[in-house]
């Protein structure tokens, strides 16, 4: 990576916020709720948005006085606010997988957690026991008339969009088979080939790894339905949470990452912990084309990556020969090792993750890098309109500090093409998650429209929508939301059709 991260040196304890406002939110959403309205506590919520913003994320972190051993092993709690006409309603329901149901009666963990969350009984009871728990908590999507709670790996959870109602595991109409892998993140592609379509992956890892590429219809007669697959072996083990899209490209960063399973089957670890970067290694960018592109059928191209771990790419785009490629890279794998707890984790033992820019060129090979901020920062998005194209803003959650990890507390307009920023900020007793930006229908402005964030309040113990116009961040509307939300994972808008 370029010498501005090689020498970001990881800083003391940050200081500016309390511990414990950030870990108080990590508690058991206690209510469900359905269509209840809220009012602003400050604000108007601006007449001219409609649609409904889903949440998802861990809503269950504790059983019988047993903790999860990290928030990601939580139970997926899906959260809707439908907003319309300057009002908004609020409905939420916990995700009824299998496995959340016979925990809510045996009223005990009786699964083991990716994360390392060991059911009780010590290592005997854990001991080869590999069954996933398919948690259903890290994203959630609309593709027709189903939502969709999705967990990278195996089947999404089709939702009613309106109550929230588990109808059950989906195999997409048959396109995955039973337990295949399925990302939790698909990007929607505005219709650069003329439809719009959602296109997603799958990944099955091994020595060697196969990534499934899927293309399915946003619209029209056939939503829903894949239109196009392709499947493509690499050599390796490969941790693949995140991908981005061009025109014609998915792009991939394979971490330079192993995975020793022993811990895991001898009932030490999760299969999360079993994971540890290769410091000196190199990632590799594998980027396959896409069968509606100009290049399907072709073999993919694979390329040296920088060193650094990446979950999360902002957006990628083609310029001539190049491919543009936005990331936020850490310097490490982040992990909790067994017997830490996760609510005391030292923010400033993290490595902070940076958002990066990398230009790879595929006639020459050559990739360059550079950094495009030195602020920690985490769920960064572009105008949904320029998925796969250039974009010159960005939004994405930000650490309150300039430097080093801290909790993410604000959010932040980024201009990419000249650097100049606008932050609104929640804290000191605040903390934001991913924020999600909302386009003005029929306008070609592109930072026009609003971002919409939860955001903890660690003052009233209880979260917070909060919107803000999304040129300048500035704020239209806060609500104080009728439950607390634990820190969450990933969300979507759906438009009013
Ligand atoms: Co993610």
């Amino acid at each position: 990576m370029s010498r501005s991260l090689e020498s970001s040196t990881i800083s003391k304890r940050p200081d500016g916020f309390e511990q414990k406002d950030w870990s108080s939110a990590y508690r058991n959403v206690e209510k469900e709720l359905s269509q209840i309205p809220l009012s602003p506590k400050r604000g108007q919520i601006p007449q001219e948005i409609c649609g409904t913003l889903f949440r998802n994320g861990p809503g269950r972190l504790e059983r019988s006085g047993q903790w999860v051993h990290h928030p990601f092993d939580g139970d997926g709690m899906v959260t809707a606010v439908r907003l319309i006409n300057g009002t908004a309603t609020l409905t939420n329901r916990f995700i009824r997988t299998k496995e959340w149901k016979e925990e809510e009666k045996a009223d005990r963990f009786l699964y083991r957690g990716v994360f390392g969350t060991q059911k009780p009984g010590g290592q005997l009871a854990n001991m080869f026991d590999l069954r996933l728990k398919n948690i259903a908590n890290t994203n959630v999507i609309q593709l027709g008339d189903q939502v969709l709670a999705l967990w990278e790996a195996a089947s999404p959870h089709a939702l009613n969009p309106v109550t929230l109602e588990t109808y059950g595991l989906s195999s997409l109409e048959g396109v995955l088979k039973p337990q295949e892998a399925f990302s939790a993140h698909p990007r929607f592609d505005p219709g650069h080939k003329g439809s719009p379509m959602m296109v997603n992956f799958g990944v099955k890892t091994g020595p060697k790894s196969t990534i499934r590429l899927m293309e399915f219809a946003t619209t029209g007669p056939s939503v829903g339905r894949l239109i196009n697959e392709r499947k493509d072996v690499f050599d390796g083990f490969a941790f693949l949470h995140d991908f981005a899209i061009t025109p014609n490209w998915a792009i991939f960063l394979q971490n330079a990452i192993s995975f020793n399973p022993l811990p895991f089957v001898l009932g030490n670890k999760g299969a999360a912990q079993c994971l540890s970067s290769e410091l000196n290694k190199n990632g590799k960018f594998l980027i396959i084309p896409r069968e509606s592109g100009t290049f399907a059928g072709q073999p993919p191209l694979i390329y040296d990556a920088p060193k650094g771990f990446v979950f999360h790419h902002l957006n990628a785009w083609e310029k001539g020969e190049e491919i543009v490629l936005d990331s936020i890279y850490y310097k490490d794998f982040p992990s909790i090792d067994p017997g830490q707890d996760f609510r005391s984790i030292d923010f400033g033992l993290l490595p902070e993750g940076l958002l990066s820019r990398c230009r790879i060129n595929i006639s020459t090979k050559e990739v360059a890098s550079s950094v495009l901020s030195n602020q920690c920062c985490e769920f960064a998005m572009v105008n949904p309109t320029k998925q796969g194209l250039e974009a010159r803003f960005s939004w994405m959650a930000t650490a309150q500090q300039k430097t080093g990890n801290a909790p993410l507390q604000a959010i932040k307009k980024l201009d990419l093409l000249n650097g100049e920023n606008y932050t609104w900020s929640a804290a000191p007793r605040g903390f934001v998650s991913e924020p999600v930006m909302i386009p003005k229908p029929d306008s070609d402005v592109e930072d026009e429209g609003w971002v919409i964030v939860l955001v903890w309040n660690g003052a009233r113990i209880g979260t917070d929508l909060v919107i803000l116009k999304a040129n300048d961040l500035s704020e239209e509307a806060l609500i104080e939301l009728p439950i607390s939300i634990p820190h969450g994972l990933h969300g979507s808008w759906a438009q009013c059709k």
